[in-house]
């Protein structure tokens, strides 16, 4: 028995379109699209229509940066990935890709299986896995072939938080080779943990502990002075780089020389850090540690280039960095030393709208929107055409998107599990309004009607992005 949903009288918008068109789903496929009013899309029957008149169809939201339940500083990300999951929906999001963790001494297949066990038979979307490699040596060489093999292909180093997720120069550059040769992509945590330890020491010494200081040792220039590293270590190694979480002006100018080059290397930015600033961390009685994440917030004039860098491609996609910590009990670990906040913020639910928000203030066009949120990460992560756009035989994963609806986000009613919003009481123009997963409605005129375990694991094949 087939089913069959048809869209009638939104304006189709993809990365590299906008038509006004009817969108027939069958089998969680789309099978055809047709201009609306013509006979040919009058002809289609369905058992579900769904009227879009006025509003716009776009592709699901592909978030390909998320830390569901990530253990953190002595505690966990508060969403799970029943709830994470839920909260991206509602948000207009339906494909996550979350990072599985290698532990220190343990091998990567013990950190994927246990994020398999996590998210299994729990997600409302679907979902796929980068890899943290925390202990690069010959074992785990020889399993990023076997990850990159099975779906999993592409790998976060971090060149901070030394003693944790750390890695050396050595160790990027034998990853990085071993990414050229099997197709793999590292993601890097551009950030130089060592000079960051000791002015963090230096801070604390100094009595300065509240979390303003967070942004103010995590410095612009060493941001930049591990972009560029990175760059050329991926440079030498002859293998493609995707710097995650780009939030200083600096970084983005290292990667827009090393493109004007033809290298390979791609950014990311995050709604935090193009509406957000050291404003934030500075705000008093411990507000501020709500807006700790690395790499930290920036001032304000960081974020007319990070807008830049998005115009100009310099900067390809923005995830979230979805890494919720509770305000009670988690945020507050840290008082009396910012060095012990929990890093990361709320976001998988904000993201659509936000950017969207950005089309309205005229940042964006709108095409370019659904590029940066929807069909580049899904590129970048070896999921296109199935994930990321409108077009027959793409997973039926389509948002109804009323871009005139009025909203103000807030706590109180957002669906994450966390005890606070990073942009509570912001204005925004636009909201989702329905969402379909492989043609299941998953959120029907701002009803939950999903369920966990809808969401499947989703293997990928290797970036779809190079030069
Ligand atoms: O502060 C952040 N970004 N927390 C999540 C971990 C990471 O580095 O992405
Ligand atoms: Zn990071
Ligand atoms: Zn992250
Ligand atoms: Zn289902």
């Amino acid at each position: 028995m087939s089913s069959r949903t048809v869209i009638r009288g939104g304006l189709v918008v993809t990365a590299s379109d906008e038509i006004h068109a009817d969108v027939l789903i069958e089998d969680g496929r789309i099978a055809a699209l047709a201009a609306s009013g013509t006979a040919a899309a009058e002809a289609w029957t369905a058992e579900r229509t769904l009227d879009a008149t006025g509003k716009y169809v776009i592709p699901g939201g592909v978030d390909a940066h998320t830390h569901m339940e990530l253990p953190f500083g002595g505690t966990f990300a508060s969403d799970t990935f029943e709830t994470g999951t839920r909260a991206a929906a509602w948000g207009g999001t339906t494909t996550i890709v979350d990072f599985a963790v290698q532990s220190v001494g343990h091998s990567l297949r013990e950190g994927l299986d246990a994020w398999h066990a996590k998210a299994e038979g729990n997600c409302a979307i679907d979902y796929g896995f980068h890899m943290i490699v925390s202990d690069v040596n010959q074992e785990t060489l020889k399993e990023m072939d076997l990850l990159v093999e099975e779906g999993v292909t592409s790998f976060k180093q971090f060149m901070a938080y030394p003693g944790v997720f750390y890695s050396d120069d050595g160790q990027i550059l034998r990853a990085m080779q071993r990414s050229a040769e099997n197709g793999g992509l590292i993601m890097m945590h551009a950030e130089n943990g060592i000079a960051i330890d000791v002015l963090v020491e230096q801070a604390l010494a100094r009595g300065e502990t509240d979390p303003r200081y967070h942004g103010e040792v995590r410095k612009a220039l060493l941001e930049a002075e591990a972009t560029h590293r990175a760059i050329r270590l991926a440079q030498v190694a002859g293998a493609p780089l995707y710097v995650v979480h780009v939030s200083a002006m600096e970084a983005v100018a290292e990667l827009a020389r090393a493109r004007d080059e033809g290298l390979n290397v791609f950014g990311e930015t995050c709604p935090q850090y193009l509406f957000l600033s050291t404003d934030n961390l500075a705000e008093p009685d411990f507000e501020g540690s709500k807006y700790v994440c690395s790499t930290p917030l920036r001032p304000r004039e960081h974020q007319a280039k990070l807008w830049q860098g998005l115009r100009t491609n310099d900067l390809q996609v923005v995830s979230t960095d979805h890494c919720p910590f509770c305000f009670v009990g988690q945020k507050e670990l840290g008082r009396g030393d910012f060095s012990k906040i929990p890093n990361g913020l709320p976001g998988v639910e904000n993201r659509m709208d936000l950017l969207h928000q950005a089309v309205v203030d005229g940042h964006i066009s709108r095409r370019r929107w659904i590029e940066i949120a929807c069909a580049t990460p899904a590129r970048m992560f070896g999921m296109y055409p199935k994930k990321g756009t409108i077009a027959p035989g793409a997973d039926a994963d389509v948002v109804i998107y009323d871009p005139h609806a009025e909203q103000i986000v807030s706590a109180e009613t957002h669906h994450m599990n966390v005890d606070y919003s990073a942009y509570e009481g912001k204005r925004l123009t636009g909201r989702v309004e329905t969402v379909l997963s492989r043609g299941e409605l998953v959120i029907t005129e701002r009803e939950y009607t999903g369920h966990a375990g809808h969401g499947v694991y989703t293997p990928r094949s290797t970036c779809q992005y190079l030069n």
